[in-house]
Order: C-alpha cells, then structure tokens, then sequence
C-alpha cells in the first residue's frame, strides 16, 4: 500500500480522501462497471451535513450528474437508502432518487430490491422500520447481468413438468432459482463481526450479490460515498478492482486498516448465510414468566 497525499493506494484499488464532487471529475470516462453507494441520507448521522431533503436532493444530484459519464454503457448504477422521517411524515428515499434518474434517458430502472433485515429502531406509533432499498439501474439497455452467479437453491428441488413434452421431468433450473427481489441479509449492528465504528455500514454480503452478477471477473466498482470501505472488501473478496471516495478523515483512515486487513487475511466477513436463531436454553432464547 502506498500513501499519496490524499489516497491509499492498494494493488487492487484506491481510497482517496475527499469530496467526491471534486474527486468525481478526476476519475476517467467510461471505467467503471459497477457504482455502488449508499449516500448520506439525512437521518441525523454526524456525517449528515445535509439534514433536509432539499440537501439530499441537492447532493444526489450533483454526484449523479458527475456519476453517469464514468459508468461503462452496459454497467450499473446501485443507489441504496432508506427512509426519512419529519414532522412524523414518512418519505422513502428511493423515489427522491428516482426522479432524479429518470432525467437521464440512458439510465434504465431493472429492480427496486428490498434489503430486510431482522433488528433496528423500536417504533412506537408506526411499524418498525426493517428494510431499506436498492435501486438498480443499468446505462443503456444491452447490460451486463450475470444471473448464474447470484441463484439460490430451488425450495422443491424435485418438482416436475405436469403435462406436455416435458411432463415428468425436473422442472427446476439445476443452478438454482432467481433469489428474486426481496432479500434478507443480516444488517451491520452490534455483534455482526463487520461492525466498525461507523453508524452506517452495510454488509459485505449486500454488496457482494450485486457486485458477482453485474461485473465482469477484474472489473471495477466505484463507490463515492465510501465510509469504511464496505465495498472495497466486497470487490476484494471477489477479484475484482475498487475506488472509493471519502469525505470524513476518520473513515477514509479506518478504511486503510480494513483493507490492509483484508490483505493480511484478517478481515472479518460474515458470511451471506441466514440469521441463526440463538440456542434453546440459552438466558436470551428464555422467555421471563411475564412475557407472552
Ligand atoms: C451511509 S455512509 C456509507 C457507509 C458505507 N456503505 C460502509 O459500509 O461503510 C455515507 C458516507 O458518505 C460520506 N460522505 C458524505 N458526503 C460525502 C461527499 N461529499 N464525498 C464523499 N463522501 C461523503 C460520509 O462521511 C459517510 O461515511
């Protein structure tokens, strides 16, 4: 890893500290197969210098503007958020971000994939929050979309054909099914072996799903709002190339660690396996005699 004044530069990458507004222009036209990001997104995190919409929209439209030109045609640009409370009124920020993409023709909505995970904030006067989104674009409509990659084993296995030629046969694709557009992954908090001391991480497993269908084996991501380097991890794990942009200190620092520990063998990656429930019999599986 070699130090420059404002990056860390890896053999696979770099992470350069900054605005990723100023960096942006920097980077070449047409390099990147895959931008995966999830932006501030104004709910109260110190990093938040944006706290209303207006900023949000003000940000998301910048960077997307600096964005499009650096994607290959044929590569992705994955948008995740969740939602913003004021004034009690509930605003999902994917459609913020969608109007704004819908301003660039060549940018083409394929899925709104929901990310549920088990834990959060406890509501008491609406439903507890459990899911955030992706929101998955291609740059133009011949697109790179490695379904094989991501497939999921068939839930019945054996099922066959009821009636005509086939009748009789497994029906199934032997690969596996579509994981479709509702996925459950784990979220970073407490005791997830990811968690940093960033508020605001997503799972290595998150990005990896997109990362293995919609890059090429040696291709690049880019991440411009990078925190501790989520994706980089990612991309590492799964041969491909990474540049990340951050703007806070701490994180562009924490995120050079994280990544020398990925180097050394040492970095720690859940993998994208299902929550397990804990052990019967454990004092946190055991139900106090006043609970229902
Ligand atoms: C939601 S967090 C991303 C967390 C990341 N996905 C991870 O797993 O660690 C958004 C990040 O964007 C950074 N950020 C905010 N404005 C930025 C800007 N203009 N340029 C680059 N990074 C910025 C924040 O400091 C914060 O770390």
């Amino acid at each position: 890893m070699i130090m420059a004044t404002n990056k860390y530069i890896f053999n696979d990458g770099k992470v350069i500290h900054g605005d990723c507004i100023h960096v942006l222009e920097q980077l070449p036209n047409d390099s990147i197969d895959l931008i995966f990001t999830s932006p501030p997104y104004c709910v109260g995190k110190s990093y938040d210098k944006y706290n209303t919409i207006e900023g949000f929209t003000e940000i998301i439209s910048a960077t997307q503007k600096l964005l499009v030109p650096k994607l290959k045609v044929g590569g992705s640009l994955c948008w995740q958020v969740g939602n913003h409370v004021k004034n009690a009124t509930l605003l999902p920020l994917d459609f913020v971000v969608h109007k704004i993409c819908e301003r660039y023709s060549n940018l083409i909505l394929r899925n709104r994939i929901i990310w549920t995970f088990g834990h959060g904030t406890h509501a008491k006067r609406r439903l507890s929050g459990r899911y955030e989104t992706v929101l998955w674009y291609t740059k133009g409509s011949e697109y790179r979309f490695n379904l094989d990659s991501i497939r999921v084993p068939q839930k019945y296995p054996g099922k066959t054909h009821y009636k005509g030629p086939s009748k009789g046969k497994v029906s199934g694709n032997p690969l596996g099914k579509n994981p479709g557009d509702v996925w459950s992954i784990p979220n970073v908090k407490a005791n997830h072996v990811e968690k940093t001391d960033h508020p605001c991480q997503f799972p290595v497993a998150l990005a990896a799903r997109f990362i293995k269908a919609l890059t090429p084996e040696g291709g690049t991501v880019l991440d411009p709002f990078a925190g501790t380097c989520t994706t980089a991890i990612s991309a590492l794990e799964l041969g491909r190339k990474f540049v990340c942009i951050e703007l806070e200190e701490e994180y562009f620092r924490y995120s050079e660690k994280r990544i020398s520990d990925w180097y050394n063998g040492t970095a720690k990656i859940r993998a994208d396996v299902p929550a397990v429930p804990p052990k019967a019999g454990t004092a946190v599986a055991t139900r106090p005699g006043n609970f229902l």
